[in-house]
């Protein structure tokens, strides 16, 4: 009989569920308090004949155990669950986390684009990936152009779509977003277009085989070699303060003509003459000059209603300037030890 009774109880301790720690504690003093059904059951192994007293004290052991064990495992579940609701210490102290920083080449970008919006600019970008009509042939490039070779552009294909033979490639300079965008809109333009760019170079701390550029371009009735020249000279004084001063060499682009290099006084010596400047005084910033009226008939645009003209500027070149970073792979490195230096300009 006894034994009996204690399998039951066995059985039932073993399915025991609670949906709270209330119903928990209420097992809990129903079968191992004082006066629960086990402490109950110790009354009845005293009339339990010796000889018996062994089987029946060691399963009387055995649902002793599991009960306990049983109201254990629940209780630790609970606790679990308690954990991750909304029973959170909220006095307990954070845990730092540390927050990024803009990438300095972003900063400059940013800082470009700014001043060309105040006087007027629209942001719009081109692909990375382009052809080699909008990148070269639109932009009056030879057939035979050295930048059309393999060993300064990454090609990537041949497409042939309708019967036309397209190189696809990484884009060599900003210029082809001229192309494109002329392609689509009517004159007056007046536009910044940011990006990065690819070439093939043998990466060192004075060239890689991708950096940025950004490319500016104005196409309206009567626009001078003038209106480019103060635009610059404003920019490059915002830059990097009023006393900068611009020259302007003349220089070679297919797609412009005249075309001009410019310079500005060392931002880093001031002029005088520093290792960074090769101690002339000057850096080099940008290209420029007049668009080449080919370049606008061949993106639609009548050249003689219209004149714009062009620039394009390495944002690496500008951002060594501003922070004297003497080694161009230290931008795509990602070492954060290096981005964190430019925590206080974001
Ligand atoms: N695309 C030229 C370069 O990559 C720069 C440039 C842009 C020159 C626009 C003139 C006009 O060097």
């Amino acid at each position: 009989m006894l034994l009996e009774k204690i399998e039951t109880l066995l059985k039932e301790v073993s399915e025991l569920k609670a949906s709270n720690a209330e119903e928990l504690e209420q097992l809990r003093l129903k079968y191992l308090s004082k006066k629960g059904e086990i402490s109950l059951l110790m009354n009845d192994f005293r009339s339990v004949p010796a000889d018996q007293k062994k089987v029946v004290g060691m399963k009387i052991n055995e649902l002793k155990q599991t009960a306990t064990q049983k109201i254990n495992d629940l209780r630790e579940q609970f606790a679990e669950a308690e954990a991750t609701s909304d029973n959170i210490d909220l006095t307990r102290s954070a845990y730092p986390i540390s927050l990024g920083t803009r990438h300095p080449l972003t900063i400059v970008t940013n800082e470009i684009i700014d001043i060309f919006q105040r006087m007027g600019f629209t942001l719009t970008t081109g692909p990375e990936i382009d052809d080699d009509l909008h990148v070269f042939t639109k932009l009056n490039f030879a057939a035979d152009h050295p930048a059309r070779d393999m060993q300064d552009t990454f090609f990537i294909e041949q497409s042939k779509l309708n019967d036309v033979t397209k190189n696809i490639l990484l884009r060599s300079h900003t210029s082809g977003d001229q192309s494109h965008y002329m392609e689509k809109h009517e004159a007056p333009i007046r536009i910044i277009c940011p990006g990065r760019v690819y070439r093939n170079e043998a990466i060192s701390a004075r060239a890689h085989c991708f950096f940025h550029q950004v490319e500016g371009l104005y196409v309206d009735k009567n626009v001078s070699f003038t209106d480019l020249k103060q635009v610059l000279l404003t920019f490059a004084r915002e830059m990097f303060g009023e006393d900068t001063k611009i020259r302007l060499r003349p220089s070679y682009f297919p797609f412009t003509e005249p075309s001009a290099e410019m310079d500005i006084s060392c931002h880093i010596c001031g002029g005088k003459g520093c290792g960074f400047c090769k101690h002339t005084g000057w850096v080099e910033i940008l290209g420029c000059g007049m668009v080449d009226p080919n370049v606008l008939e061949a993106c639609g645009i009548d050249s003689k209603v219209y004149t714009g003209y062009a620039f394009g500027m390495g944002v690496e070149r500008i951002t060594n300037l501003k922070y004297r970073v003497s080694d161009l792979r230290m931008f795509s490195e990602n070492d954060t030890r290096f981005l964190k230096e430019f925590e206080a300009a974001n």
